[in-house]
This record gives C-alpha cells, sequence and structure tokens, in this order.
C-alpha cells in the first residue's frame, strides 16, 4: 500500500507536469489559440493576461487586469473564453505573420505558465483535440491509481 503510494506519487510528479501541460498552443488557417489552464487560487481575483514574445520584448495579446492593455498590433483581434472546468482559451485572429520561435505565455491570479514554440512546428487545433483528449485520460487514470489504490 505504501509502496504503490510511493511509487503512483513519484509517477505522477513525473508525468503530470508533462502530460497536463498548463498551457497549449494551437493553429488553424484563421486563428491561433491559446489554452491556459493555471488552477485557480482561492481569496484571489481572477484576472487573465496572454502574451508572447519573439524576442526580448514581451506583447500582450488579451488581458482584464485593470491598468493594462493589449498591445495596438492586437487591439480587437482576439477574444478570450472561460474554460470548463478551469482556465481561459484565447483566440487570435487575422494575425497570420510568421514569426520564427515564439514565447506564449498566460498568467492566470499572478501565476505564470509558457511554452516556446517554433512557429513551423505548431500543432493544428483539429489534432489537437485528440493530444489533449489523451493527455486528459492519462491525467484522470493517475488521479484515480493515486486515490484508489
Ligand atoms: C476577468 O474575466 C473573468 C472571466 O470573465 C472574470 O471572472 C474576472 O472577474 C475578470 N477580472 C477582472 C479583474 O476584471
Amino acid at each position: 500500500m505504501l509502496k504503490s503510494l510511493f511509487v503512483f506519487g513519484v509517477l505522477g510528479v513525473l508525468l503530470i507536469p508533462a502530460q497536463c501541460d498548463r498551457i497549449s498552443v494551437c493553429v488553424d488557417d484563421v486563428y491561433i489559440r491559446v489554452d491556459c489552464l493555471i488552477p485557480p487560487k482561492p481569496n484571489t481575483i481572477a484576472n487573465y493576461r496572454f502574451s508572447w514574445s519573439t524576442g526580448t520584448k514581451e506583447y500582450i495579446i488579451n488581458t482584464n487586469v485593470s491598468g493594462l492593455s493589449p498591445d495596438k498590433q492586437f487591439k480587437d483581434k482576439s477574444f478570450v473564453q472561460e474554460l470548463d472546468p478551469q482556465g481561459y482559451r484565447m483566440t487570435l485572429t487575422g494575425y497570420t505573420d510568421k514569426h520564427q520561435t515564439t514565447t506564449y505565455m498566460c498568467n492566470m491570479c499572478g501565476e505564470t505558465a509558457s511554452i516556446i514554440v517554433d512557429q513551423e512546428q505548431l500543432v493544428q487545433c483539429s489534432a489537437m483535440f485528440l493530444k489533449s483528449a489523451g493527455s486528459w485520460i492519462v491525467c484522470l487514470l493517475l488521479f484515480f491509481y493515486q486515490t484508489h489504490s
């Protein structure tokens, strides 16, 4: 019992960060989509900030943090939806410029997640569904193993 708890604990620590990414990016012909899955923290104001950086400068794409506003190139080009059960999805449309390597960042409740993506290797959103469904199943299985063993 204790041993299997330990094994799954270690497995969980090793696998969950890799499989349950807190940020993911995909593209379609007309949009770039960023999902941000940072768990909400109790007693903090819910807010989000999506940005990217292609060098040393960070450009805000969308945010509802008071006092911040998107970079002018992104004004009115994106929208944010709330994800069930947690997190936010930002969709950036009409932006087809191809950068090389881009760091996508999202910040929720003061916590930041980031992912470095080579623009040519961006996953198609249609394929993404399967990929995220796959990692959801892995996460769920791990969760059940951890709680039921
Ligand atoms: C940001 O948007 C979310 C979801 O619409 C909302 O719950 C939250 O209160 C907003 N935060 C601010 C600071 O406006």
